[in-house]
């Protein structure tokens, strides 16, 4: 059969094991969006190769900067704050990412040209007018098919900026009106929910341009002043969390197994997983700890849970897990007791509708759940889970977290599995499948 992958064992133990997952993938977009207006030639070293990143790599060479891969080193030519050629009918394609984007948007604010950009038909459900309408407050001109992909540009030359309450607790959209007030005179503010905060890092820490952060309980506030060019500069894009998160999980739901993920970033506004799952009864340990450019970097180790138990989660650690979600939720699966998880609203608003997903894959495994009101979901644990039907998971929009999530279930639960679409993980993490295989996992493609 032609793109579907079976799997009709559980992963036996693997012990003492040490792996390393891709690089990060918000830290490989935003250094190729970054380093391509800066000052001159950029180094990463272990800059991500997925589908993601080459789709932003793809992009930021159509407006005439020039990049070069050489096996793990990524260069880019930075041309300055204003460097871009911005040429006539210029179609930029962001592919499956979301980031890419919400990202090249920010960065096309000076264009010159009208342009358009697109991707596939997951991302053309997916609402820019988050990104649209901050931008047209710096003075921008867009035109879309209600804030959906495509979306034609055409930038300012009179940018002006602005104060901007972030209240989705959206990355993405920062960083958005972060990129945009480097590019603009005057001091941007930003009021902002808590979500990842590299962007925040690499001003302060790598390109060192004018900004003030103050991190307050509930939100954070930003000033950025515009109109300093920055200097090239190198980075060592570090593991990411997000990935290491299937083998965290697959290892905690196996028996008799333990696991050392070497080198991912531990950002703390990245590490909701952990603190989670620790919560539910793991023990999962960062060691080797350093700082590199602002971020936290570690060894994680996690070995099998012998016991596991049931979370009412606060929503304020959501914004930290929010790429994690579809593994919480088969923890939460083989949990003593019934979890609650609320205001997931944005879940649906990622590369499929997740929240939906994680009902539709718990109800496919035999697991009751119950809808909650405010985007919540309810999951009525069965420490003793244990899968013995055929499973089948297609239609996702090709969402490599649905897909991934899905080996991860296969592999720890048992049960025959077919899953579609076999190559949806190369969207973020392209070694997920070899590492598998490393570690004694049959999978037929
Ligand atoms: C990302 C931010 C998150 C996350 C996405 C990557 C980023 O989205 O889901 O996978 O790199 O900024 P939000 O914009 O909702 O925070």
């Amino acid at each position: 059969m032609k793109n579907i992958i079976s799997i009709n064992h559980k992963l036996n133990n693997y012990k003492k094991k040490n792996i390393k997952v891709d690089g990060d993938k918000s830290l490989s977009i935003r250094f190729i969006i970054l380093s391509s207006i800066s000052k001159g030639k950029c180094i990463a070293t272990n800059i991500l190769k997925s589908e993601d990143v080459i789709s932003a790599i793809k992009s930021i060479k159509k407006l005439g900067i020039k990049i070069i891969i050489k096996k793990s080193k990524c260069e880019v030519y930075g041309k300055g704050l204003f460097g871009y050629s911005y040429k006539k009918n210029l179609i930029l394609n962001a592919g499956n990412s979301g980031t890419t984007a919400r990202l090249l948007l920010s960065v096309l604010v000076d264009a010159k040209k009208k342009i358009k950009i697109t991707g596939d038909s997951s991302l053309k459900k997916r609402d820019m007018n988050r990104i649209i309408v901050p931008l047209k407050k710096f003075g921008v001109k867009f035109k879309s098919n209600n804030g959906k992909l495509p979306v034609y540009t055409s930038g300012s030359k009179l940018l002006r900026p602005i104060n901007f309450y972030e209240h989705l607790g959206s990355a993405q959209c920062k960083s958005a009106v972060m990129i945009a007030a480097l590019k603009t005179f005057g001091v941007t503010n930003i009021k902002s929910l808590p979500s990842r905060d590299h962007t925040e890092i690499m001003f302060r820490h790598v390109l060192k341009v004018p900004i003030i952060i103050k991190k307050k309980k509930n939100y954070e506030l930003i000033k950025i002043k515009g109109l300093n060019e920055f200097k090239s500069f190198n980075y060592k894009i570090p593991g990411d969390i997000s990935s290491a998160s299937f083998f965290i999980v697959l290892t905690l739901l196996s028996k008799n197994k333990s696991l050392l993920i070497k080198n991912v970033n531990v950002n703390p506004s990245r590490t909701g997983i952990i603190k989670i799952l620790n919560l539910m009864g793991a023990k999962i340990k960062f060691i080797n700890k350093k700082k590199y450019k602002g971020e936290n970097i570690a060894d994680i180790f996690v070995r099998s849970a012998k016991k596991l138990k049931s979370i009412n989660l606060s929503p304020k650690l959501n914004s930290s897990a929010i790429d994690e979600f579809l593994l919480i939720f088969l923890v939460a699966s083989k949990c003593n007791g019934v979890s609650i998880f609320k205001n997931l609203s944005e879940l649906n608003k990622k590369e499929s509708k997740r929240l939906n997903w994680g009902f539709k894959i718990l109800k496919l495994i035999g697991v009751k759940t119950k809808r909650l009101n405010t985007h919540g979901i309810k999951i009525y644990g069965k420490p003793k889970l244990n899968l013995n039907k055929t499973y089948i998971i297609k239609n996702y929009l090709k969402d490599h977290r649905v897909f991934m999530v899905s080996v991860i279930a296969a592999l720890s639960l048992g049960g025959s599995w077919k899953i579609h679409d076999s190559d949806s993980y190369k969207t973020s993490f392209p070694a997920f499948i070899k590492i598998l295989k490393n570690l004694g996992a049959k999978i037929n493609e």
